[in-house]
């Protein structure tokens, strides 16, 4: 079984960046686990599938294809032969993935595509239940957090960025709001795995955050020495800023 690195966490909490990053240092594939909800959602959208009707949501899963390629710098999500990476980072493709992700059939059916990755090699996801359900046996199991106004402000810029203005206020009641969906689910709730480290990224630039991530995986006996290497720097405890 290829070495597994779970970062979980709420939405904002410099999840994707920080994953990237530090599976692009250590040479491991970079899994998004929320592109997959993500895809979905925009399927579901598309074909005008009610998300209010289980059944329905589950059949149309049965009929799609999801994949995810690239590298961490240029990652891919694949909707039915179809590069979807850019049409999935909408607000209204956010919201519909949150709704979906409180299924139990979504989940299920999205957890087996997401542990099939492994067989790729060892890797890097990113998600809200990676080290809790999908890979409860992985090796480095990390909970990014930051406070709600830190989250709230990133996302904000993120969405600048894109071309995607949105009021601050909207911004942060979006964010509680699905934050709130995911941590409230029956199935497979947003929490903190009992044997992660968590790492409160309030504060911490994106340099200081990959840092504190690698520290923890460096620690681990088990990281492939070739990643260690390219990682750099010596096998050592958790780094400033990291609590848990
Ligand atoms: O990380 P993200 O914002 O791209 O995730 C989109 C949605 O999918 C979000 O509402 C949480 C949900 N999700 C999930 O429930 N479990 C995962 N492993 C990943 C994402």
């Amino acid at each position: 079984m290829s070495f597994v690195v779970t970062i979980d966490g709420p939405s904002a909490a410099g999840k994707s960046t920080t994953a990237r990053a530090a599976a692009a240092r250590l040479g491991f594939l970079y899994v998004d686990t929320g592109a997959l909800y993500r895809a979905l959602a925009l399927k579901v959208m598309d074909t005008g599938v009610s998300p209010d009707d289980p059944a329905a949501v589950e059949r149309c899963i049965a009929e799609t294809r999801l994949d995810l390629s690239g590298s961490p710098e240029h990652a891919h999500v694949w909707l039915d032969g179809t590069d979807v990476s850019e049409a999935i980072r909408t607000p209204a493709v956010s919201e519909m993935a949150s709704r979906l992700a409180a299924q139990g059939g979504v989940r299920r059916g999205l957890v087996e595509i997401q542990r099939a990755l492994r067989e790729r090699g060892p890797l890097v996801g990113e998600g809200r239940d990676l080290g809790t359900v999908v890979f409860p046996d992985a090796e480095v199991k990390i909970y990014l957090d930051a406070d709600l106004d830190t989250r709230a402000h990133r996302r904000y810029r993120e969405l600048q960025q894109r071309g995607i203005p949105m009021p601050l206020d909207e911004v942060r009641g979006e964010l509680e709001r699905r934050d709130g969906r995911d941590r409230e689910r029956a199935d497979s709730p947003l929490r903190p795995p009992e044997d992660a480290r968590i790492v409160d990224t309030t504060g911490m630039d994106i340099v200081a955050q990959v840092e504190a991530v690698l520290a923890v995986v460096r620690a681990n006996p088990a990281c492939p020495p070739d990643a260690l290497r390219r990682a750099g720097g010596p096998r050592a405890g958790p780094g400033p800023g990291t609590k848990g």
